[in-house]
């Protein structure tokens, strides 16, 4: 099986974020969404994985490379425009072949990964396996409509009066059938080819497809509150390990990661938190549920819940909580030492 990961979209709904990295590379728990993403891919045994690239193809080629150093093979497949999920299908017909394969939205957070999806793929036979989720307001998603088996009879993108509670997961199965579907459906009426529309397609032309409901947690990293809720998620998995430096002046409770490099001075640090690359932390109470990004500095900090994108610097804040630091931003009476790009707005966001 292949599998083909989407980061094409222009993460409008995580402005200002979004303007310094695509959503797909934002960190979780120190890691980009997307590296977590091709985690449970070769957690399936996918090796083949093509990536569907917008704007930000070199972004995305300087994290995940050839794929290499995830064992897996990564062909970048370029699209002009967010031209719709189907549209992405479409452009890669020659990467995909004949082969059954997985479409994965690189902005998807899965936390306990989708090998029982896969084994029922492989099982029960089908044109396309979904993953769905119970959700309490699905509006905002894709709505699956199924049988007392699990077929699916019908599905909506975005309805305002959903007929069910199954929210359409953006991870879907796929045989070598959906080809014909996605060449079929017209652009919808906002201008995409949307792949619920080529779904629909498959279930009109009277094609077997099923849904999985997925119970594990799930976001869609749209928002900055997803986004930490993602954050506390994986944090909660991690394993205390210490490849930086700690002075004995420091404090370090629970499951806590500081990378190679990083350094902690006269710190209380409270798990689970992540303590990225080159970082420096000084006077501070991190924790929990916080992950500090590659090479930021925190001093006279204390940070709760929160997230440090790459380069951010914290210092003499006291009550950060619920937040995002964008990339190379500053946030205290004085800025730290940092190199603040004309095109890196300075920027902080808490969660509603
Ligand atoms: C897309 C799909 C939708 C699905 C959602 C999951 O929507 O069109 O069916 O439920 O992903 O995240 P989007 O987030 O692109 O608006």
């Amino acid at each position: 099986m292949k599998a083909l990961v989407l980061c094409g979209g222009s993460g409008t709904r995580l402005r200002p974020l979004s303007h310094s990295m695509p959503k797909q590379l934002i960190p979780v728990a120190g890691r980009p969404v997307l590296v977590h993403v091709v985690e449970n891919l070769r957690e399936l045994g996918v090796e083949e994985i093509g990536v569907i690239v917008g704007d930000w193809r070199e972004a995305i080629e300087e994290v995940l490379g050839d794929g290499s150093a995830y064992g897996a093979r990564v062909t970048y497949i370029p699209q002009e425009a967010p031209l719709g999920l189907a549209h992405c299908v479409l452009i890669a017909r020659e990467f995909l072949g004949e082969d059954d394969f997985v479409l994965y939205l690189g902005d998807t957070v899965l936390t306990e990964g989708i090998t029982a999806v896969a084994e029922e793929f492989a099982a029960v036979p089908s044109a396309a396996r979904l993953v769905v989720q119970k959700v309490a307001d699905p509006r905002a998603f894709g709505v699956a409509e199924t049988d007392a088996d699990g077929r699916v009879t019908r599905l909506v993108e975005k309805p305002s009066e959903p007929a069910t509670d199954l929210a359409v997961v953006g991870v879907y199965f796929f045989t070598a059938a959906i080809h014909e579907a996605v060449a079929a459906v017209p652009p919808s009426a906002r201008g995409e080819r949307e792949i619920t529309d080529a779904i629909q397609w498959l279930v009109d032309a009277g094609h077997e497809v099923r849904a999985t409901v997925h119970s594990g947690f799930w976001r869609d990293t749209g928002r900055i509150g997803d986004l930490l809720e993602c954050n506390r998620e994986l944090l909660n998995g991690v394993r205390r390990r210490i490849g930086g430096r700690v002075d004995g002046a420091s404090e370090i409770t629970g499951e806590v990661v500081v990378e190679e490099g990083a350094v902690v001075v006269r710190s209380r640090i409270t798990g689970p938190v992540f303590i990225g690359a080159g970082a420096v932390v000084r006077d501070s109470h991190i924790g929990p549920h916080t992950a500090i990004g590659a090479g930021c500095a925190v001093e006279a900090a204390g940070i709760t819940d929160s997230i440090l994108l790459p380069g951010a610097g914290v210092r003499r804040v006291g009550g950060v909580h619920a937040s995002v630091l964008a990339r190379e931003s500053a946030a205290g009476p004085a800025a730290p030492r940092l190199r603040l790009a004309a095109d890196r707005p300075a920027w902080v966001g808490a969660a509603a």
